[in-house]
């Protein structure tokens, strides 16, 4: 049984121009897709990270989950009592007037339960003295150290962080990144952990959805994702994670704009993310696109390829330092498919 499940869930945006203005100007109503049948679960325990760039809809889905909006079309599961939701701005979330202890508790008057306040501000790292202050005399990594302890007293099931750590140093992400690992192994945590950092996302995440305009293009185990991603969208923010081991691979930074999601390109998602970074991409993926599993070997020699010099043998460089698919169809051929789940069929057996 599953902590949380969502199926098939959408959500619109009616973003028209006022009435009046349609009339007079002849428009159309304007209907953004913000998240576009995403499916995921996430057990009890576990990390699920969704990363994507700016716009592609991951705190949609957070707000999805937290109920705050309604989905358009689709069903969101949720069989624990509570979930708690971690923001990205630590400055924002706080109520500036109130002192930490009633920050704090204000959890538990919901939850009609009194545990002491200074308990959970020593679990995030915090002194006992600190539920006298007030949120403008911290720093942005103590504040969102407040934050969590404000979660952990609502008692969650689930907890949702929404970039938890973007507003943050360096330094001190890390440090919370710590804190909230070592919380989920004592308190048996699960997160729902939302980041556009791929590198964050090594670190925490059991599990890794990489949503591209507003649809999920890639769920796999966080270990098969870094080491062979397998759709184009995925190795392209790879390519571009600075290697801080220092093992000499190059870094290809994501070229080209992310689409306007009022006018997103045709074709599945790889091709869209294809045709907004790369000259030469198609404007439509063939209809066979699911069609044509590649042979074991293929995929062996594809996987040793990207090995050996970090390149992919189906894409070439083009001017500048794109790269650019020199036939989309053979990608297909080979049985790259808009959307890979781990427990799904492997398209390259
Ligand atoms: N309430 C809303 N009304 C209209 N459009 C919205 C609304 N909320 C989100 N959107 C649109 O939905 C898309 C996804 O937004 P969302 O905030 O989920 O992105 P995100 O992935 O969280 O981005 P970021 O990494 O910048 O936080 C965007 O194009 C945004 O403009
Ligand atoms: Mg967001």
């Amino acid at each position: 049984m599953h902590l949380l499940s969502l199926d098939s869930v959408s959500r619109d945006f009616d973003v028209s121009r006022p009435w009046l203005n349609r009339v007079l100007e002849r428009e159309p109503r304007r209907i953004l897709r913000a998240v576009d049948h995403v499916s995921f679960e996430i057990s009890k325990g576990e990390t699920l990270a969704l990363v994507g760039e700016s716009g592609c809809g991951k705190s949609t889905v957070a707000r999805l989950i937290a109920g705050l909006y309604a989905p358009t079309e689709g069903h969101i599961a949720f069989s624990g009592s509570r979930l708690q939701m971690i923001f990205q701005d630590p400055y924002a979330s706080l109520n500036p007037r109130w002192r930490v202890r009633k920050i704090i508790a204000e959890p538990m008057l919901f939850l009609k339960v009194q545990r002491p306040v200074e308990q959970f501000l020593l679990q995030v790292g915090l002194s006992a003295d600190d539920a006298e202050r007030y949120p403008h005399e911290f720093s942005g990594g103590q504040r969102q150290r407040i934050s969590i302890a404000r979660a952990l007293a609502g008692e969650p099931d689930l907890l949702i962080c929404d970039e938890p750590t973007s507003a943050l140093d360096v330094s001190v992400q890390a440090q919370i990144l710590n804190l909230m690992a070592d919380l989920q192994d004592r308190l048996g945590l699960t997160y729902l952990f939302i980041s556009h950092n791929l590198a964050v996302v090594s670190l925490v995440a059991d599990r890794v959805g990489v949503m591209y305009l507003g649809r999920i293009v890639e769920l796999a185990p966080a270990s098969r994702l870094f080491s062979s991603p397998r759709h184009p969208y995925t190795r392209m923010l790879l390519d571009a994670v600075p290697d801080l081991a220092m093992s000499g691979k190059s870094r290809t930074p994501v070229a080209g704009e992310v689409p306007n999601p009022l006018a997103p390109p045709s074709g599945s998602a790889s091709t869209r993310a294809a045709r907004t970074r790369t000259h030469a991409a198609r404007s439509r993926c063939p209809a066979s696109a699911t069609a044509s599993p590649a042979t074991p070997s293929k995929k062996a020699a594809f996987l040793s390829d990207r090995g050996k010099g970090g390149q992919d043998p189906f894409l070439q460089k083009g001017a500048g330092s794109l790269w650019v698919e020199r036939d989309p169809r053979k990608r297909v051929k080979r049985g790259v498919r808009p959307f890979f789940q781990e427990k799904g069929p492997d398209p390259f057996s």
